[in-house]
């Protein structure tokens, strides 16, 4: 049978991902349409989370599924010493569809290659976490009305931030001019740099993040600087708070720029800057109940033909 898990944004064409999008914007129109009567879908989360969780579990029960999972993997047999491998054979037992979070890079590909039910990727390391690319893209769509020759300044914790890796993974497909904001210390690893070369993704690289690096951004996502992944917290201390975006750096951005966050934040997005239309970062994360309806339904087999009214 066809594996149909999402592991890495990577393997997904311009036209599945346009696909997506399509069927995304049918559940923004209806996100209630009881297409997953009798399916069990798991939410196995190894790492914490608010809006991965909540919106994949949300979007089953609109569409009439049912959920079961942990968001504590304390409190499981893997507690224990139970492996991996075992829980992901032991929950395919009982559910059609495995969403994973796990701490470790490469999880994610590891149970898609045992599993015998689909493997959705809920994020593993610093990795990759490609269904927050598609509510990435369909946002990114939604305000500029077009993905084609964007430049998007990526900004913050480059080096950990796994919404990053996969969004220029995704974005290979429309011409992008990628700008990476980072200090030293959290700078775009070389294996992403080496992909953009190797698929024609312009980037430039900055150090500072001033109104003068910004002016012609058409997406600014910031990124909170993922304290889970230091070994040293004094190195986390010294550039937690490296970038701060203020209101008053907007001033002369471009009309049509949008501020997106996977979210959460810390401290890089000012509070005086929630009431700027420019921000978008929570309607961004409500556009993750439609993407993650739509990664459902096509992991599962189901077409867009089918859920069209
Ligand atoms: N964006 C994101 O992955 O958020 P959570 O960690 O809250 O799921």
């Amino acid at each position: 049978m066809e594996n149909r898990s999402l592991v890495t944004i990577a393997e997904y064409s311009k036209e599945k991902i346009l696909y997506l999008l399509e069927m995304a914007k049918q559940f923004e129109k209806n996100s209630n349409r009881k297409i997953l009567d009798g399916k069990v879908v798991a939410t196995l989360f190894f790492e914490p989370s608010t809006r991965t969780r909540l919106s994949f579990e949300t979007a089953v029960n609109r569409l009439g599924g049912r959920i079961i999972g942990f968001s504590d993997a304390a409190t499981t047999s893997s507690s224990k010493g139970e492996s991996l491998k075992d829980t992901i054979m032991m929950v395919s037992n009982y559910a059609d569809l495995i969403v994973m979070r796990h701490y470790l890079e490469g999880a994610a590909r590891y149970a898609s290659e045992i599993a015998p039910v689909p493997i959705i990727n809920a994020g593993d390391g610093a990795n990759q976490h490609p269904s927050q690319t598609m509510l990435d893209l369909y946002t990114i769509y939604q305000t500029q009305g077009t993905l084609e020759n964007l430049n998007i300044f990526l900004v913050g914790d480059l080096k950990y931030g796994r919404t990053v890796h996969s969004l220029i993974m995704a974005m290979r497909h429309f011409n992008p001019t990628f700008h990476f904001v980072a200090p030293e210390e959290l700078k775009m690893p070389e294996e992403y740099k080496i992909y953009c070369r190797q698929h024609n993704i312009k980037y430039t690289e900055h150090t500072d993040f001033t109104e003068e690096v910004i002016a012609n951004a058409d997406i600014l996502y910031m990124t909170r600087v993922q304290r889970e992944r230091f070994t040293d917290l004094m190195e986390y201390e010294r550039v937690k708070d490296v970038y701060i975006l203020h209101n008053k750096m907007l001033e002369n951005t471009r009309p049509n720029l949008r501020i997106l966050h996977p979210l959460p934040r810390v401290n890089e997005i000012a509070y005086d800057v929630d009431n700027n239309e420019k921000a978008y970062y929570f309607q961004q994360a409500r556009n993750g109940l439609f993407a993650r309806q739509a990664i459902i339904c096509d992991v599962l087999g189901i077409t867009l033909d089918q859920i069209k009214e």
